[in-house]
């Protein structure tokens, strides 16, 4: 037998499509509890470095959450393992950014990304020194010495801060409160939005607060829209900022036109389009200028060689172009 669920909820009850405006979103919806804390540690990051003179880049990665029940047992899930998010911000922070790095909990980091998630168990890497201790096993250490170096600079220098999001509410109100510490900066900050966000969700008023009870049958749902956050972040959080977004598609047919679509409807300065089963190796950067295909040619892949070694610098060079432009008009 079939169901609908019985929305029991503590919660206000609202209409059904009601979010295409955002001011009604953030009315709504709960802000999570760290947020003004967040807010506190990412202004201090950026007035650091703002004093600087250093670029910021704000990269998003993983894939946000969509709770079923208040007291969530159960959720929908969006594709992805951080992976691009934690290369990302490895080859931002090498070429002298600093980072905000706005992540799925427990997905992919910069740095031990190269440990975790991979084909070997962490304990792989290590040995017993013979004297009651442990040591890395002598075949990793060279290149585990190299990524180690690397993480103590970026620590040392304080040039990375980590803000965790897990469901889609939490990532809208993170990022909206992340935009208006960066638009500070203005031309000098970067947003690459790299992170899966859910396009569908049940908002907190619609949402049965307790675990849904199976044994009756069907479960149907239905989900309302999340609202564009891109269109807001671009024209008026930001607007001096260098705006980055990925589209990810299954079907290569559509996916230049799908992000040339979204180019002229949030008016920002370039997406990424990739293809899922291809995102490793092949991406495709478009502007308003042009459509530059971007490949990591087999043996630099095999060599170890990452893809974002090939399209960040490419990236940079713009924001670079764009920060130039505005200095002229200033
Ligand atoms: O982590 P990996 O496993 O390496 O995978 C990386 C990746 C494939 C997830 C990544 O490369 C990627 O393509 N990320 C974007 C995927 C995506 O969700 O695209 P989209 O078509 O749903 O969204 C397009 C853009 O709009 C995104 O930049 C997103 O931040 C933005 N958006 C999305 C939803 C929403 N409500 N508001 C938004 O602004």
């Amino acid at each position: 037998m079939d169901r609908k669920l019985d929305h029991t909820s503590s919660y206000q009850r609202i209409g059904p499509s009601q979010f295409s405006d955002l001011t009604g979103f953030y009315d709504a919806q709960k802000a999570p509890a760290n947020l003004t804390e967040t807010r506190r540690r990412v202004d201090a990051f950026v007035n650091k470095h703002s004093s600087t003179g250093r670029r910021i880049v704000l990269v998003t990665s993983g894939g946000t959450t969509v709770p079923l029940e208040a007291q969530t047992v159960r959720f929908i899930d969006n594709f992805s393992a951080g992976t691009r998010g934690a290369i990302s911000t490895e080859q931002f922070l090498e070429r002298g950014y600093a980072v905000i790095f706005l992540s799925r909990q427990y997905s992919l980091l910069p740095y031990s990304r190269h440990y975790s998630h991979s084909k070997n168990c962490f304990l792989d890497f290590m040995k017993p020194d013979g004297l009651g201790g442990i040591t890395v096993a002598p075949q990793f250490t060279p290149a585990m010495l190299k990524v180690l170096e690397k993480y103590n600079s970026v620590k040392q220098q304080g040039l990375l801060e980590v803000v965790n999001f897990v469901d889609v509410n939490e990532y809208l109100f993170l990022l909206r409160e992340i935009t208006a510490s960066l638009s500070t900066i203005r031309e000098r900050a970067m947003f690459y939005l790299a992170a899966a966000v859910s396009d569908f969700y049940i908002p907190l008023g619609k949402m049965v607060v307790h675990k849904i009870q199976s044994g009756d049958g069907a479960l149907h749902l239905e989900l309302d829209q999340v609202p564009k956050v891109l269109s807001p972040l671009v024209k008026e959080w930001a607007p001096k900022a260098f705006v980055v977004s990925f589209k990810l598609e299954t079907d290569p047919s559509i996916l230049i036109s799908k992000a040339k679509t979204s180019l002229a409807r949030y008016g920002h300065q370039a997406v990424i389009g990739n293809i899922l089963s291809t995102r490793k190796y092949h991406v495709i950067l478009i502007t308003n200028e042009e459509e530059k295909d971007i490949r990591l040619p087999e043996k630099e892949a095999d060599a170890g060689a990452e893809i974002e070694g090939l399209f960040i610098p490419e990236l940079i060079s713009r924001h670079e172009e764009w920060i130039r432009q505005a200095s002229l008009q200033n």
